[in-house]
């Protein structure tokens, strides 16, 4: 096992990039990627649109195959595991795409309890899921709604409602791509609550991509900086400390734009 050191303390690594190069065909996304997450974590991947962001997310939770380079989950290169094994490593995983995704027709209950019932929750009752599913609704603040279908609900609410659904299977593993992407600064800041007090009760290691300013400086314990020209990543380290330290005038810039007080709409 790997250990990051931070200060005095020797935290215990979760997840490891390794030499990770990333492609769609043959047009190169980014190479050299070299970073560990330590458990408990919120790590932020930050760079501008279309660097790559997305994508690293998608190598992380078995989506897209690298064309180089290593996922490493404890001593498991996840890539060049057994089917099974990499089954066993994904029903960890707790998934927030872009854009949320609740099922239309469903209400919030029946959404929550969807990953629970998919991924053959068998030991537990229809009931037991349903009371599973309300005390995570209750953790996001929704029990008031959970009959609700999500064309009746705000877009703060459909946040948290899909943050109750990749919650549903336990994850040790929290992806969070644009979680507050589109929502007014009030939800957004909520969210951002909502997700410290989570990795907190949980223990889970989260990792978000974001442009939020406010939010990367508020949740994020570590991060790194995709840069699109170069197709590397740029800095690595927490939002605040890079804000500090780090002289990249690409980095500088992005963690020095002005904070939007409105919707600011992403890609
Ligand atoms: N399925 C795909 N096939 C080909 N190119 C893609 C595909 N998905 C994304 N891309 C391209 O890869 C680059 C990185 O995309 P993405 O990871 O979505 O960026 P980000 O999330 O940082 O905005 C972009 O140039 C995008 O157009
Ligand atoms: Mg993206």
């Amino acid at each position: 096992m790997n250990d990051i050191k931070t200060g005095s303390e020797t935290k215990e690594t979760a997840v490891e990039i390794k030499d990770l190069r990333m492609s769609y065909g043959k047009k190169l996304i980014q190479e050299n990627i070299n970073f560990q997450v330590a458990k408990g974590s919120i790590f932020i991947i930050m760079g501008g649109s279309g660097c790559g962001k997305s994508t690293l997310l998608k190598h992380m939770i078995g989506l897209l195959p690298p064309a180089a380079g290593q996922v490493l989950y404890g001593e498991t290169d996840y890539w060049a595991a057994e089917v099974e094994k990499q089954d066993e490593i994904r029903r960890h995983f707790g998934v927030l795409f872009q854009g949320s995704a609740l099922f239309s027709t469903l209400t919030l209950t029946e959404n929550v309890t969807m990953p629970m019932k998919l991924n053959g929750d068998a030991k537990k009752s229809d009931a037991e899921r349903r009371d599973r599913a309300h005390e995570l609704l209750d953790m996001v603040s929704l029990s008031h709604a959970k009959d609700l279908l999500p064309n009746e609900i705000s877009g703060g609410m459909k946040k948290r409602a899909a943050l109750a659904r990749a919650l549903a299977l336990d994850p040790e593993f929290l992806f969070l791509d644009e979680p507050s992407a589109g929502l007014d600064p009030i939800s957004s800041r909520k969210l951002d609550d909502l997700i410290l007090e989570l990795r907190d009760r949980t223990r889970a290691t989260v990792l978000v991509v974001t442009h939020e300013l406010p939010s990367l400086f508020a949740i994020g314990d570590d991060g790194i900086f995709l840069d699109a020209q170069s197709k590397q990543p740029i800095a690595r380290g927490a939002p605040k400390a890079l804000l500090e330290t780090c002289e990249h005038p690409f980095v500088q810039a992005f963690l020095n734009r002005e904070v939007p007080d409105g919707d600011e709409s992403n890609e």
